[in-house]
């Protein structure tokens, strides 16, 4: 994800600016257009290129000029737009088609003059230059030497006002004419509708397509496409054997002895733009995959952060993955759909048992067996215990943990995923299955050996790692069985690490727990801490050793009806073996002063004040018989509260007193 959150840093807003702008461009370029609704003094010379007597005034090009007050007789010019356009394109074979209208406006210099003359004329032009002496019946188009050789290289649909000769038709003519002022083909234009030296507009279309001119006209300026009479219509022009690839785009016009005022009003101009070939070719190979691959990119991001967006939205919570990840030693993430897989779409024949939280199943991915706890979709309450859970118990390793090793947050599921214990929770063969029926029994020494290794756990979790681990729900359906009936603390969906710098820190606000394993405090006070932790495994002890449920009460009033009270009573009577498991009085007749001292150490740990109770090393000291267990009143004490803070003056090393929490210090959840 990092990699693609970079890629989408350098995929600015101005990156994507200039690759859309440099895109447009291309795209303009790929038609070549200009358009003149009028003409303006400071387009001479800009946009329009005119030769010497040539003149923008009054809102037109005067092709030949009256702008001088001067004798225009015998004049010729020329006016070209200032690019040069490719109307054909060797490597590509291929020429431009194009369109262009323009209005013409030819008006005799006087009314006593003898006639209008000579005329005017649209070019397509490999020179710029006017030829020497192209006036009079030479249009500008050529000159004596250069009408009709190769060397003229010039196109020109000629709007001729006075017939030179009786090849070139009649007064008034429309003509196509290729290095030459002689037509290919011409026709007369009064007989259609339009006295060109009238001095009124003349609206012309030129359409060049598959090699051939088309000439539409009507007598006057801005006329529509569809009222254009069609004047006249070019045989095939071979036009790439004598004009060059690129050829400039304009008007000639000229004067003889009989004169005329030969104007251009407004130009517009459309055509193909059929570009350099390889080079073009090579533009859009290059650019279509990286605009492709560009676009994609941003559709997934925004994709991407719209979905973690609605996440979010969804979630209040910072994002859970964030969360993890910055924890240390990440267990694995797995996919929704490996889930689905292992456990055959959360099955319910693959259901392990169920609990607070949410269901647990069993699962198999690859050949490996596994556990999939499910944390039900409307607990909120579930998803701040997820992240503990992920966060705590998947930085902590030890031989008596039950092992995460992944979990799974996608489309509001969250799932857990352990190592999968063959043998289930310690709770069923104590108490029987929940439909009543009868378990197997566990012997004493595995009982012995599952107390021994749920107290090597807590004391890991206590003292042994990096950060202070409070577990706050220790029960025996907590405590999960391997192959080989070895103990494991699993569930540490209440556990809250506490880091170990701020050693007064080790408690936790928060309400929760499992009634019957609560230390009263827990109450009055709503923490939980290394002491409640000893406390609720002080009851798991008896429910092993009797086999029997910690009994259900809430209020301190109640302890009549729990297992601690009814193990303290006959403590206080003398027959402290009398609580034993039915199931294991046998095997224990020799052993009875080891079960004792094991009951002995469980009421210890269930000590009303906190302060007496003792900590894990002294617990795991006491079981493996280094020390003896800590001297426990005959009668339980009261439950007071401040509880009295620890004395000094008794030699009762058994506790450290250092482990405890000092009684008033304030103390800050999580
Ligand atoms: C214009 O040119 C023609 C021949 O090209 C010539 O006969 C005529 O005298 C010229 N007129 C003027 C006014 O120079
Ligand atoms: C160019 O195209 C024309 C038809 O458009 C075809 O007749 C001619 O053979 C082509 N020339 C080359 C060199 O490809
Ligand atoms: C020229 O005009 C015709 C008819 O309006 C149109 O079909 C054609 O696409 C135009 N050609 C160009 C190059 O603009
Ligand atoms: C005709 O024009 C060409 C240049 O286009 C020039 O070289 C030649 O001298 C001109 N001929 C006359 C008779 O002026
Ligand atoms: C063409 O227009 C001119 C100027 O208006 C006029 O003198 C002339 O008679 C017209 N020609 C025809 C054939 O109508
Ligand atoms: C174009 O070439 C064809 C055959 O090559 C020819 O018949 C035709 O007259 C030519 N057209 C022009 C305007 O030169």
């Amino acid at each position: 994800m990092s990699c693609r959150m970079q890629f989408c840093r350098m995929v600015k807003p101005q990156l994507l600016a200039v690759i859309f702008i440099s895109i447009l461009g291309h795209i303009q370029v790929d038609c070549f257009s200009f358009n003149f609704p009028t003409f303006k003094q400071e387009d001479q010379n800009g946009l329009i290129l005119l030769s010497e007597f040539s003149r923008i005034f009054r809102d037109a090009i005067q092709v030949t000029p009256d702008a001088y007050g001067e004798d225009l007789r015998n004049r010729s010019g020329r006016a070209f737009y200032y690019k040069a356009y490719r109307v054909w394109n060797k490597k590509k074979n291929q020429t431009a088609s194009f369109n262009t209208t323009f209005v013409l406006n030819i008006s005799p210099d006087t009314p006593s003059n003898p006639g209008a003359g000579e005329g005017l004329a649209f070019i397509l032009a490999a020179d710029r230059s006017l030829p020497p002496n192209s006036h009079g019946r030479w249009l500008g188009v050529v000159n004596s030497s250069t009408n009709g050789t190769s060397g003229a290289a010039v196109l020109a649909v000629e709007f001729d006002t006075r017939s030179n000769s009786p090849e070139d038709g009649s007064d008034g003519h429309v003509g196509v004419n290729v290095n030459s002022v002689y037509s290919i083909k011409h026709v007369p234009l009064l007989p259609l509708g339009i006295n060109i030296s009238s001095g009124t507009n003349v609206t012309v279309r030129i359409q060049y397509d598959n090699d051939v001119i088309s000439v539409f006209g009507y007598m006057m300026s801005g006329a529509k496409a569809q009222d254009m009479k069609l004047l006249l219509q070019s045989p095939p022009l071979n036009l790439t054997s004598y004009l060059p690839e690129k050829v400039f785009l304009g008007f000639s016009a000229s004067t003889s002895n009989f004169n005329e005022l030969n104007c251009i009003r407004a130009w517009e101009f459309n055509g193909e733009d059929i570009g350099d070939g390889n080079q073009e070719l090579l533009w859009v190979w290059i650019t279509v995959p990286v605009v492709v691959v560009i676009a994609g990119a941003v559709i997934f991001f925004l994709i991407w952060r719209w979905k973690r967006n609605r996440e979010i939205a969804e979630d209040a919570y910072p994002r859970i993955e964030d969360q993890i990840k910055y924890s240390s030693m990440v267990p694995k993430k797995f996919r929704l759909r490996e889930m689905k897989k292992a456990t055959s779409n959360f099955n319910d024949q693959n259901k392990l048992g169920e609990g607070g939280f949410g269901k647990v199943y069993k699962g198999i991915l690859g050949n490996r067996e596994i556990a999939v706890k499910r944390v039900s979709k409307d607990s909120r309450q579930g998803k701040q215990e997820f992240i503990a859970e992920v966060t705590t118990i998947g930085s902590l390793h030890h031989k008596n943990l039950v092992k995460l090793t992944g979990w799974c947050y996608e489309r509001k599921e969250l799932l857990l995923v352990y190592e999968f214990m063959p043998n289930g929770s310690l709770d069923k063969y104590l108490f029987g299955s929940t439909d009543g029926s009868p378990y197997q029994n566990l012997h004493w020494e595995t009982r012995c050996s599952a107390i021994y290794g749920v107290a090597e756990a807590l004391d890991y979790l206590h003292n042994g790692c990096d950060k202070k681990v409070i577990h706050r729900d220790i029960k025996a359906s907590n405590i999960m069985l391997d192959s080989d009936f070895n103990a494991k603390l699993g569930d540490f969906g209440l556990a809250r690490t506490i880091q170990k710098r701020n050693e007064t820190h080790h408690s936790t606000k928060e309400i929760a727990g499992t009634p019957g394993y609560m230390a009263p405090e827990t109450f009055l006070t709503g923490r939980a801490t290394v002491e409640t932790d000893v406390y609720a495994f002080g009851v798991l002890i008896m429910e092993v050793v009797c086999g029997k449920r910690p009994g259900n009460m809430c209020v301190q009033n109640d302890y009549k009806n729990s297992i601690v009270y009814w193990v303290w009573e006959m403590y206080g009577n003398g027959r402290t073996l009398d609580g034993v498991d039915r199931r294991i009085k046998k095997e224990i007749e020799e052993d009875e002063e080891r079960v004792e001292r094991v009951i002995v150490l469980g009421l210890a740990c269930c000590h009303p004040n906190p302060h007496k109770r003792p900590s894990m090393k002294t617990v795991l000291q006491v079981l493996t018989g280094e020390v003896a267990p800590p001297e426990v009143p005959r009668e339980r004490p009261a439950f007071v509260w401040p509880a009295a803070p620890p004395s000094f003056n008794v030699n009762d090393n058994s506790i450290n007193s250092a482990q405890l929490t000092p009684p008033f210090t304030q103390l800050t959840g999580r």
